[in-house]
């Protein structure tokens, strides 16, 4: 096991009418971040301005999934404009990482895009609040943000420690008006955390190993509950306290490698503007079978702990057959498009330019760009 440092400093609330909790929030001018309204739809928008009645609400909608540079800059307007003191995400990773990223740049003296371009710039943000309405990203719990420029054709991830909210509300009745489509695509994306920090090359980090087991196992079973019965509460509790689980540092520190599968996607958002779970679940199997031969043994351990595929088989035969499952589970249980084309990709033209922003050192396989560009072939 790696040498690691290991800091959260977001306060967890977990459970039904735990929005009471934003009552706390001492500041009084509040930038309230959200989506496309379904926090208006859904009745999350009134119960959050009643907890809030003592103070200054200013208001930021229109957050688009993969958000965009000029959502945020026209947040950061806001802030200067009216000396907003903390900022609150209503909603999904989207809005959480665009309030996340408005939060950075309202104290910085440049334009917001320095600070994705060089996360360094970042010295203090705003205090950021997060009432969680989708589990997926585990923004509510990490220190990162993305922030996408459409005409650069740039997705990119903001890290700095700055940026952890100071205190998270995951109510996962909140998550029961998710339409299937996104409570699969969080679904996807919370096994492709799992999977990107449990495929390691870090010895000794069995610990790691195991905890990222129990999530996958959690996410195949309630996955599908959630599905089919959206208002199921253990199901939506469950997948909730995963999506923070998964990319809260717990299975990754100690065992750290870099994320490939992750690299492809963005780039696929960025060109594309796909769903992100959706491009990981496109991907994930592709790239399993694309690296199997050099990794036999760590599919057939996951093949044994997480399908419970009979040990006594041959090591091939269990990771083919823990790769089958994993699709199955995907496209069949949950229902995530199964190639780039379903998505709306019909055509190579611009897998190289993508491949080469997607080239992945340092991982459990590295990745050349003609690896990559072979992968969104195979996807297609
Ligand atoms: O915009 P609204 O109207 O709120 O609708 C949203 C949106 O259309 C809807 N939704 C969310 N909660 C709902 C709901 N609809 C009904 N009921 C609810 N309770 O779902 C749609 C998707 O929302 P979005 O926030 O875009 O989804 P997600 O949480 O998957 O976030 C995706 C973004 O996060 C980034 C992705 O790349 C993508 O840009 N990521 C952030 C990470 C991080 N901060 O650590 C890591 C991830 O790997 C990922 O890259
Ligand atoms: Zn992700």
């Amino acid at each position: 096991m790696n040498n690691f440092t290991y800091y959260i400093p977001t306060r967890i609330h977990f459970g039904k009418g735990m929005i009471s909790h934003l009552s706390e929030i001492t500041q009084k001018n509040i930038l309230l971040v959200y989506g496309g309204g379904s926090i208006k739809r859904n009745g999350i928008y009134d119960a959050a301005l009643k907890e809030l009645s003592g103070h200054e609400i200013f208001e930021l909608p229109g957050v688009e999934p993969n958000p965009r540079i000029e959502t945020v800059r026209k947040g950061v307007q806001i802030c200067q404009d009216n000396q907003i003191e903390a900022v609150l995400a209503i909603g999904g990773g989207s809005s959480i990482d665009c309030a996340k990223v408005i939060a950075a740049a309202a104290v910085y003296e440049g334009d917001a895009w320095d600070l994705v371009m060089d996360n360094d710039k970042i010295q203090s943000a705003l205090p950021i609040y997060v009432v969680l309405t989708m589990a997926a990203t585990g923004s509510e719990m990490d220190n990162v943000g993305v922030i996408s420029d459409m005409d650069l054709q740039i997705k990119k991830g903001v890290h700095s420690d700055h940026i952890f909210p100071t205190m998270s509300i995951l109510d996962p009745t909140y998550t029961y008006t998710l339409p299937k489509r996104q409570t699969a695509a969080g679904t996807a994306d919370i096994m492709s955390h799992t999977f990107e920090n449990y495929f390691t090359n870090v010895e000794g980090a069995y610990l790691q190993a195991r905890f990222a087991e129990g999530l996958l196992k959690t996410l195949i079973h309630y996955g599908p509950i959630a599905i089919k019965d959206p208002t199921n509460y253990d199901a939506r509790a469950n997948l909730m306290w995963c999506s923070s689980n998964a990319i809260n540092g717990l299975l990754k520190k100690g065992a750290e490698v870099k994320w490939c599968v992750h690299g492809m996607e963005h780039q696929l958002s960025a060109v594309y503007d796909v769903t992100h779970g959706e491009g990981l679940a496109i991907l994930t199997p592709v790239w399993m079978e694309y690296i199997l031969d050099q990794k036999v043994d760590a599919f057939a351990t996951y093949g044994i702990n997480v399908w419970n595929i009979d040990a006594k088989k041959d090591k091939r035969t269990i990771a083919k057959e823990a790769i089958e499952k994993t699709k199955h589970f995907l496209f069949n249980e949950l229902g995530c498009p199964r190639t780039l084309r379903e998505v709306g990709i019909t055509d190579e033209k611009n897998f190289k330019a993508m491949a080469e922003k997607a080239v992945c050192k340092g991982s459990f396989v590295d990745l050349s760009v003609e690896d990559i560009i072979e992968i969104y072939r195979r996807a297609l």
